[in-house]
């Protein structure tokens, strides 16, 4: 049976690690939702000189977003360019919560995520998968951990990244993110009434892992 999972939850609370995981294991596609929203940003930032809303409008009107998985990873590509790394920049990052709140940007994304959806076998993940995008999910999970864990976790990956980061500044800025995500007026970051909730903070990835295939047999 080809199933849909729906993986949704704050910044860095781990779903993108997992998801990719649980995909592998059960040989679906994993499709990154937050990577296409940084492409939107990562447009805006490259072409258009300005964040405002009209110039982000602008960069999203014609933009071809797309995900390929590949062996190391996935791949994403903006209007032909692999931006795979470049969307992790601290300045996108800095502007995507922004970016993700305006409503040509979902409804181009949200078409988008749902075409690849269409046939199953897909995890999927991002902030409104399981309330909006695939409110169907055959699976839906919400992944939380305290802002603390979750702003350490990103510490780790920026470092290994080679960043220089200030903690206290990246878990300003997971509170800012999750604080608009949360609070947007549209497909607003939250928990769907069918997502079994789990709370990451004392688990490992192999736990987390372990549960979701559990929930998904
Ligand atoms: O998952 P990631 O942290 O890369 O997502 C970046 C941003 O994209 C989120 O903070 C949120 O503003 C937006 N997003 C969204 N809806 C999704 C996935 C991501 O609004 N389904």
């Amino acid at each position: 049976m080809k199933r849909v999972i729906a993986i949704d939850g704050p910044a860095g609370a781990g779903k993108s690690t997992v998801a990719k995981i649980a995909a592998e294991k059960l040989g679906y596609t994993y499709i990154d939702t937050g990577a296409m929203y940084r492409g939107v940003a990562w447009k805006t930032l490259r072409e258009e000189g300005d964040t405002s809303d009209a110039a982000i409008l602008r960069a999203v009107r014609d933009i071809d977003v797309r995900l390929a998985c590949t062996e190391s990873g996935t791949r994403v590509t903006v209007d032909g360019t692999d931006v795979t790394s470049e969307i992790r920049t601290p300045e996108v990052t800095h502007i995507v919560s922004r970016v993700a709140a305006l409503a040509p940007v979902r409804e181009k994304m949200v078409e988008l995520q749902r075409v690849m959806a269409r046939d199953g076998a897909v995890v999927m993940d991002g902030r409104d998968i399981g309330t909006n995008v695939l409110p169907d999910a055959d699976v839906k999970i919400f992944l939380t951990a305290s802002v603390e864990e979750r702003a350490r976790r990103r510490y780790e990956e920026m470092k290994e990244k080679g960043y220089a980061v200030d903690f206290d500044e990246l878990k300003g800025e997971i509170a800012s993110r999750d604080k608009q995500d949360s609070e947007r007026a549209i497909s607003p970051l939250r928990r769907a009434d069918d997502a079994v909730l789990l709370d990451t903070t004392a688990l490992s990835i192999d736990d987390v892992v372990a549960r979701i295939l559990e929930l998904c047999e």
